[in-house]
């Protein structure tokens, strides 16, 4: 990969690609049938897609303890020479007391998908304890009940981690009519310099597109030109992983993203649309940090954060788990993530007297409307419209056959 003058430079100075190159996949496969096997879940396997494209780099697989401990600790890791990257959350695989034991003095391992296919071989392997409640704890803030990735992932996980070296013997593909949308960060790197981007300013987002979002995008575009660049490209990166049982699933969060560039609310001349194979913690302040962090290895130099980032309601309080404006401050204050410009935003909301989302004031309150993305659902699930100038309407149109597709008939 040539990496263009204009385009930031990736963690570590150079992509990392764990694939296996195409002449050697028949060997490998010889190679990984004779190996002791980990099964990976659903989520471990978007992990290895992660890890295998670079979007960790330059982490060359799952974390062993050094790694997880710096991550844990530092939220960053160290290089050879010295240096800092930013790493906020443990990319680490679990296993429990009989796959450890059956790995016994191997040094190499064989991960295979739920049907028993070989995916990748882990190298110099490491096996350590999983510290689960210390991991929680760090990364969340909290070990209170309920919080999704955990349930799904860490309580019922084994009590081992295991790390090592990623060797992936094919490409991850999902075959649900998106693998198209899923560019590698070497892929958006090369759209950018197709594109002759001066600037590259990254959206990461979980929720359909509302205006106040969009807002967000059209102001920083407006900002770029202002300092002098030509020609800013928006990466408008929605997350692809797993995520919480309420969220909208990607599928249709696509359409509604697909909507919004028709509808003319963001402009397709400018905007780059891709997926983002991560799956989401909802760990605000921390996760935002890797949000951030993997979208300078695809080529970004600026980053949009707004309004409780990466942030859900408490489990079990009637609270939001983080406070709304930590996310922020913390990214621009995060160690390793330097070169990258953060554009912080105020929170935007309806604006009554305007018809339409605009940046929150306090000092007249009353003229502005909150519309969470309970109530959203809320309108959408009873057919009943936002107001005027909150959504595109075929983005809505979208949503409302989305929630009409959960209801019985
Ligand atoms: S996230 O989990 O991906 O952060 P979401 O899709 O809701 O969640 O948010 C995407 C981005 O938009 C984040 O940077 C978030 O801070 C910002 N954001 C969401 N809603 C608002 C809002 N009403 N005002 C300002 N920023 C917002």
């Amino acid at each position: 990969l040539s990496v263009r003058a204009g385009l930031i430079e990736p963690d570590g100075g150079k992509l990392v690609d764990l694939h296996v190159a195409e002449p050697e996949r028949g060997l490998k496969k010889r190679e990984a049938a004779l190996l002791p096997r980990v099964k990976l879940s659903r989520i471990d396997l978007q992990w290895v897609h992660v890890l295998s494209e670079g979007w960790a780099s330059p982490l060359t697989g799952f974390m062993r303890e050094s790694e997880f401990l710096q991550t844990l600790h530092f939220n960053s890791l160290r290089l050879g020479d010295g240096s800092f990257v930013n790493m906020s959350v443990p990319i680490v695989l679990a296993i429990d007391d009989s796959q450890k034991e059956r790995i016994a003095e191997s040094k190499r391992v064989t991960l295979v998908d739920l049907d028993d296919n070989p995916v990748a071989i882990l190298n110099n392997i490491e096996i350590y304890k999983h510290p689960k409640e210390e991991r929680i704890a760090r990364t969340w803030g909290t070990t209170a009940p309920g919080l999704p990735y955990v349930e799904e992932t860490i309580t019922k996980a084994g009590n081992w981690l295991i790390g090592g070296d990623l060797e992936v013997i094919e490409p991850i593909k999902y075959h649900d009519g998106l693998d198209h949308f899923r560019l590698s960060p070497v892929e958006l790197r090369q759209e950018f310099e197709k594109r002759n981007a001066d600037a590259v300013f990254a959206f990461q987002l979980r929720n359909p597109v509302h205006n106040g979002h969009a807002l967000l995008m059209t102001d920083t575009r407006r900002r770029l030109l202002e300092m002098g660049y030509k020609n800013p490209i928006l990466l408008l990166h929605p997350l692809g992983g797993y995520m919480k049982a309420d969220d909208v699933p990607l599928s249709w969060r696509m359409k509604q993203h697909e909507k919004v560039l028709e509808d003319g609310v963001l402009d397709p001349e400018t905007t780059v649309v891709s997926i983002f194979p991560s799956p989401m913690h909802y760990a605000g302040p921390t996760e935002v940090q890797w949000h951030a962090k993997a979208r300078i290895n695809a080529g970004a130099n600026f980053y949009i954060v707004g309004r409780d980032p990466a942030g859900m309601g408490h489990p079990n309080e009637k609270r939001d788990l983080y406070d709304a404006d930590h996310g922020k401050k913390v990214l621009s204050m995060a160690p390793g993530l330097e070169r990258l410009n953060i554009l912080p935003f105020r929170v935007a909301a309806y604006d009554k007297t305007q018809f339409k989302m605009a940046f929150f004031d306090p000092s007249r309150a009353q003229d502005f409307l909150f519309i969470s993305g309970t109530k959203m659902r809320a309108l959408a699930k009873n057919k009943e419209n936002p107001p005027d100038g909150f959504m595109c309407p075929g983005g809505w149109k979208v949503l409302v056959k989305y929630y009409d597709s959960l209801t019985p008939s």
